[in-house]
């Protein structure tokens, strides 16, 4: 059982593309055939460059989830929920997140264009935005972003599901939201004060002294432990922005083996911990977008039968509700109940 590239090196260049998918029949099993080529197309433009890293990961909204894969479903996978505090953060729509990165923007361009051609007819793209990395990993505030993200077995064990969930084990959950600066009114903001707001040394990016930083500072609100134990998620914002329309912005990405994990992040950011006690890089920064999707994993992908699942499961809510039938680690169920797949081989 093999997972999708969760895990890869954070990279130059991304393409991070959210759409919703079409009503018709012929959508769903467009998407379908597409869960089995899309390694096809990702060998095939990577092998342009070998060294340019490219990959793609896929995730599915939970409606989406019901229409193209019925049961079983991931037992955490439900839509992103709105958070009103201080701030606020609301759900957008977005059925499918294709989150392409590589050293190269050309790379992730044509992958992107190979991909469109495939699905375009499917699926209509609600947010598209094409991440840079600037200067030293720094986003457009001029903050280093990435630092403390975990790495090697942390980094997996944070992100890919276990025994929680056996029939998805291997998955993974995301969750993504773009964030408009306002630049001009947090370029007018004491270097000391920014520093406080994020918690670290802007130049150096050294990590404040605990005795110094603030209690709202955002690495405080963003760290969650429970029973001594730090739940970590992965990263891989990046900056974007637009001269014309004076847009500048943070595309925020987070995977995590739970969702759970990286809402309790967002509520302390948006609501406070305690209430009111809220992140103050949102009175300078705005979420236009907020979407939760499943990552399945690479080998669940690739079994994808092209038979539609049943009526009776297509549209299965999004609570979670379902009993699910455990088929096996990251397969999909057939509707016939079988795996619809030679031999289990490669399945360990
Ligand atoms: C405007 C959007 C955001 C910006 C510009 C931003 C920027 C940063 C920066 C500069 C750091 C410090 C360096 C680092 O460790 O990476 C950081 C840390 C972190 N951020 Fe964000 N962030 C944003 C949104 C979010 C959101 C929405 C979440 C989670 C829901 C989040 C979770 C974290 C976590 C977990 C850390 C590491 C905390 C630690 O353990 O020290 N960030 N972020």
């Amino acid at each position: 059982m093999e997972s999708q590239p969760v895990t890869t090196k954070l990279s130059r260049s991304a393409i991070f593309l959210v759409a919703t998918l079409n009503e018709s029949a012929q959508s769903t099993e467009t998407i379908r055939a597409f869960c089995a080529e899309l390694s096809g197309l990702v060998r095939a433009v990577g092998f342009r460059d070998l060294e340019g890293g490219l990959s793609c990961i896929v995730g599915f909204g939970a409606d989406a989830w019901g229409r193209l894969f019925g049961v079983p479903r991931p037992q955490e996978l439900h839509a992103f929920r709105d958070i009103r505090g201080v701030h606020d953060a609301l759900a957008t729509p977005g059925d499918l997140l294709l989150h392409i990165r590589a050293s190269r923007m050309d790379l992730c361009f044509e992958l992107a264009t190979q991909i469109m051609a495939r699905i375009g007819s499917a699926v209509t793209v609600v947010d598209e935005t094409h991440g840079f990395k600037y200067f030293d990993d720094r986003d457009l505030l001029g903050f280093v972003d990435g630092t403390e993200n975990p790495v090697g077995l942390a980094c997996s064990d944070a992100v890919i599901i276990g025994d929680e969930d056996p029939a998805f084990a291997g998955g993974s959950y995301v969750i993504v939201q773009k964030y408009l600066h306002d630049l001009a009114k947090w370029n007018e903001v004491p270097v000391e004060r920014q520093e406080g707001i994020i918690g670290r040394k802007k130049l150096s990016d050294i990590e404040l002294d605990d005795a110094v930083k603030p209690s709202f500072a955002h690495n405080v609100l963003t760290s969650i432990v429970e029973e001594g134990q730090s739940l970590e998620i992965l990263r891989d914002n990046m900056p974007f922005g637009s001269l014309g329309s004076g847009e500048f912005g943070t595309y925020f990405i987070g995977y995590a083996r739970s969702p759970r994990r990286i809402e309790r992040m967002l509520e302390n950011m948006f609501i406070g911990n305690p209430p009111g006690n809220y992140d103050r890089l949102l009175d300078f920064s705005r979420a236009v977008t907020g979407t939760l999707f499943f990552v399945p994993t690479a080998t669940f992908l690739e079994n994808v039968p092209q038979q539609a699942p049943p009526a009776t499961t297509a549209g299965a809510p999004s609570a979670g509700i379902d009993v699910p039938i455990v088929v096996g680690q990251g397969v999909p169920a057939r509707s016939d109940g079988s795996l619809g797949i030679g031999s289990l081989k490669d399945d360990n």
